[in-house]
């Protein structure tokens, strides 16, 4: 596809000028077919500048996110991109290609969602231009108790990426919520459909919601206090991408083999909540005060009540005071 070849050429040479000779002749097509492709590049939003003389430049600043883009820094070459500049919620439609038939290792990924989920029947906000929206499938010969396992790597996998992205440290609060300076910045959803009589799994979705930057205009009143951005204003090339990149690689490294205690081990260095007080939230029930105790091996949460008894969480949600 003319559009592809010429981005392709333009990031080879990021920041650089390539003039639109040298691009029609080294790709064989004609000026117009390169003038056009660049006016399609900039309508999707890469910066591409021009000169007289000089000819093209793409900025490597550009946060486009991209199948090519997230390509370029990814390791796992088996992985199948589909990169939407918006969708109703990347998990909704994988749910549904999944169950006409997709095969384990494909991703879609969007720069925005207009129906974004979270945890518990809530939505999940998902602007343009501040986030990033993916989710990958899988079809893992595993108990469909073991999927928590998947969502602690996603954690892990996000953390670190995050953390070798930014230059700043990130955090897990029980069970999936990735924080930094004490906001949430991103949250993930695992979703599985099981086989009722051997309890293994048909396939699993693992969806993960990063704030990337601050929204424009800022984050909605209810979120305010909450939510944070992994980013900020760092000047990050090709952020989205990269981020992408980083996630999925790691992801399905740790998700071959998610009982390898490297996993647990960065998982439970990044805990936010134990040795704290917490409370264990439950919906249409009182908030139960609790001591976060331990982490079991299966990522359990383990808590002391007030009077002394311990609970183990295997699932729901805290709170804890930050
Ligand atoms: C939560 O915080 O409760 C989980 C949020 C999960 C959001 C991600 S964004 C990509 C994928 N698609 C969705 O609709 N949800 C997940």
């Amino acid at each position: 596809m003319t559009r592809d070849d010429v981005l392709n050429a333009l990031w080879q040479r990021a920041d650089e000028y390539v003039s639109g000779e040298e691009l029609a002749r080294s790709l064989s097509l004609s000026r117009t077919a390169v003038w056009k492709a660049i006016g399609q590049l900039r309508e999707e939003g890469y910066a591409v500048e021009s000169q007289p003389r000089l000819g093209y430049r793409l900025l490597s600043g550009s946060d486009v996110l991209s199948a090519e883009g997230v390509r370029r820094h990814l390791r796992h070459r088996e992985l199948r991109l589909q990169v939407y500049k918006t969708i109703s919620s990347t998990n909704t439609v994988l749910k549904s290609l999944a169950a006409e038939g997709a095969e384990s290792g494909l991703v879609l990924l969007s720069e925005e969602q207009t129906a974004g989920r979270g945890r518990m029947g809530r939505s999940f906000y998902s602007p343009p231009a501040s986030g990033l929206y993916l989710s990958l499938l899988l079809r893992p010969a595993m108990q469909a108790s073991d999927a928590t396992r998947l969502t602690a790597c996603a954690a892990v996998a996000v953390c670190e990426t995050i953390e070798a992205l930014s230059g700043r440290p990130a955090q897990i609060k029980w069970v999936n919520d990735v924080f930094m300076d004490g906001r949430k910045v991103c949250g993930i959803l695992t979703e599985a459909s099981i086989d009722c009589e051997t309890g293994t799994l048909h396939y699993v979705i693992i969806g993960i919601g990063v704030n990337t930057r601050a929204p424009a205009g800022d984050f909605p009143e209810e979120l305010r206090n909450i939510a944070g951005s992994a980013f900020g204003t760092a000047d990050l090339p090709e952020l989205r991408c990269r981020l992408a990149a980083g996630i999925l690689d790691r992801l399905t490294d740790y998700a071959a083999d998610p009982t390898a205690p490297a996993i647990f081990a960065e998982y439970k260095k990044r805990s936010l909540v134990l040795g704290r007080d917490i409370n264990i939230l439950a919906p249409g029930r009182e908030p139960v005060p609790a001591a976060a105790v331990d982490l079991a091996e299966d990522f359990a949460l383990l808590a002391r009540l007030p009077d002394g008894s311990m609970r183990r969480l295997s699932s729901g949600e805290v709170s804890v005071k930050l």
